[in-house]
């Protein structure tokens, strides 16, 4: 198989069945690639094919890619530095707290999000984006876990996401953090 067969989702799968799928291709290119941007990188792929092959409101996502630790933070000030994406260009920082990928950051909890505008200060980078959910990528003992980054994913409908998204997103973000160097 080439590497771009990876990102071809058949029609007429679940969202469950496409998921199954991105974790099982990301496991395959992540064998023998501990590199965080090229896993990154090939996990946004398959994310944004795995939705634009799934029924209304999936295929409305217009955003998925993550933020990473910015290496610049300090510790009285961390933030999120923009990663690897599918989509449109994005804000490049993001204070830990801030918005809704800055408070899965700060708190390292998923943050299922059915109105963005309902969100107390919610970062507006594309106005088009409705809904949204925000799974944090963590690593480390339990007692001293370090958030590294997070995945982002943005819909263009209300209520995109659901608790499906949240258990196969929370175990993408389980794989990427044992997979990668970060
Ligand atoms: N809306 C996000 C900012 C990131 S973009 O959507 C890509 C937030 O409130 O954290």
């Amino acid at each position: 198989m080439v590497h771009a067969d990876a990102s071809n989702f058949a029609e007429g799968v679940t969202k469950e069945q496409a998921y199954e799928q991105v974790l099982l291709q990301a496991g395959g290119l992540f064998d023998g690639q501990r590199n965080w941007v090229c896993n990154l990188a090939n996990a946004a792929s398959l994310l944004w094919h795995a939705y634009k092959s799934l029924p209304h409101p999936s295929n409305q996502v217009n955003w998925a890619g993550f933020y990473t630790l910015d290496p610049q933070a300090t510790y009285s000030k961390s933030q999120l530095i923009l990663g690897p994406f599918q989509g449109k260009v994005a804000c490049q920082l993001i204070a830990f707290g801030k918005g809704v990928c800055g408070t899965a950051a700060a708190t390292q909890t998923t943050q299922l999000v059915a109105d963005v505008e309902k969100f107390p200060g919610h970062i507006a980078c594309d106005g088009d984006s409705r809904s949204e959910i925000v799974v944090p990528i963590v690593v480390g003992a339990a007692g001293e876990k370090k958030l590294v980054a997070i995945i982002d994913v943005d819909c263009a409908e209300l209520d995109g996401f659901d608790e499906v998204d949240r258990k196969y997103l929370e175990q993408l973000a389980e794989l990427l953090g044992r997979s990668c160097d970060w």
